[in-house]
């Protein structure tokens, strides 16, 4: 995280006594990255954060296995046809993943069990509905168009306020804002296209009382549950810069350019593999001779995952694809607009029209995603000859 937060209570120094109002000594536990040598936070627990009294092994309620992407294609999948399946963290239908990340997509109206990811960062993005979530941090109110980025190894639970869709971004690290956009200390530079008055993280300490309090833990070796003697929800207060937030799309500022601007334009997050982009409306390009779409490319090095979120989307138009659809564009294949979408949008500026209303989320991963379950049960077998009608 870029910045320093203090929550609730904590001592005057680091690693000094801190006591509890009957004497006792509050828990000081760190959650620090890359050892001891990057972003961490200082947490002051009631209980021990150590005291477990079970531990057993899970087996997912959801298909994760992954196959490749072959016959080599450009994929269209419709989440709009995808049931809930769980809570938004064991409901996650896998659509796509490789060693580096994996992406699902989860429908529910139900609270999560308490769950940690310890193999890497999460980004959850709410497509639609209300969910609070839930930390060792305190809360956050989430809502449709947010990103919620969640640490690794933050214990936390999802509780909805009525249906809520995400995508699940789950990466093999951490998840950050580009580093061009921060200056050699991490405060946010003028270009950015946000910064840190756009990030929402918890605000005050959040404590549940509770006793034999199971956690499902995410780790390289698989699931499992951990009963803790306390209720892990038990930090009366913390600082440092490692913390859950939320950034939402509506805050993205979109950089544009006279003729079209490529994704890097878009970027908002990174993580190990790949990155995360926001395509938000905008003016539309402004050479009075400009596409206003992009080109046909071939990105030799990635595979691009786009999800549709909002708005039309012009270069896709006849193509099937509408709010709620995935499109896979993996590296192998040349993709661009569908046919009549350049000249579409010439007409369209030639009739006034001035800006794009298209919302996406794309996920570009520098290795080849396979393809789950969860795709393959909503794949349009169309897509790939749309451009050749
Ligand atoms: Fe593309």
């Amino acid at each position: 995280m870029p910045y320093y937060r203090v929550v609730g209570e904590v001592p005057r120094k680091r690693h000094v006594q801190f006591r509890r109002p009957d004497g006792g000594l509050y828990a000081e536990e760190l959650m620090g990255e890359e050892g001891f040598s990057s972003d961490s936070s200082l947490l002051y627990h009631r209980h021990l954060p150590t005291a477990i009294v079970k531990a057993e092994a899970v087996t997912p309620s959801v298909e994760t296995t992954l196959r490749p992407n072959l016959p080599l294609s450009p994929r269209h999948f419709r989440t709009q046809e995808l049931a809930s399946a769980g809570d938004l963290v064991t409901g996650r239908m896998v659509l796509a993943g490789n060693a580096d990340v994996r992406l699902s997509y989860a429908t529910s109206d139900q609270p999560s069990e308490l769950y940690r990811n310890s193999m890497g960062d999460e980004c959850v993005y709410v497509q639609r509905g209300r969910v609070r979530f839930e930390s060792t941090y305190g809360v956050i109110e989430a809502g449709e168009g947010d990103y919620v980025i969640v640490p690794t190894g933050t214990i936390h639970r999802w509780v909805p306020d009525g249906q809520v869709n995400v995508l699940a971004i789950e990466a093999s690290g951490h998840i950050r804002p580009p580093k061009r956009y921060l200056s050699q200390y991490g405060q946010f530079l003028e270009h950015a296209p946000y910064c840190e008055r756009d990030l929402r993280a918890p605000t005050e300490p959040y404590i549940v009382s509770g006793e034999e309090v199971p956690v499902l833990v995410r780790t390289r070796g698989g699931l499992s549950r951990l009963v803790y003697r306390h209720h892990p929800f038990d930090v009366v207060g913390w600082d440092g810069c490692l913390y859950p937030y939320a950034f939402n799309i509506n805050d993205f500022e979109p950089i544009v350019k006279k003729t079209h601007a490529p994704p890097p334009v878009h970027q908002t997050f990174e993580g190990p593999g790949f990155v995360v982009c926001s395509f938000c409306p905008r003016p539309l390009d402004y050479h009075p001779e400009a596409v206003p779409i992009p080109y046909n490319h071939h990105n030799v090095d990635s595979d691009e995952f786009m999800f549709y979120v909002g708005g039309d989307y012009s270069a896709r138009a006849g193509s099937g694809i509408d709010v709620g659809s995935i499109s896979l564009h993996p590296a192998g294949f040349t993709h661009g607009p569908q046919p009549g979408a350049v000249e579409a949008v010439i007409d369209a500026v030639a009739r006034g029209v001035t800006a794009t209303s298209e919302m996406a989320v794309m996920v570009d991963t520098f290795r080849p995603l396979d393809l789950g379950q969860g795709a393959l049960s909503c794949e349009d077998p169309n897509y790939a000859w749309t451009w050749a009608r």
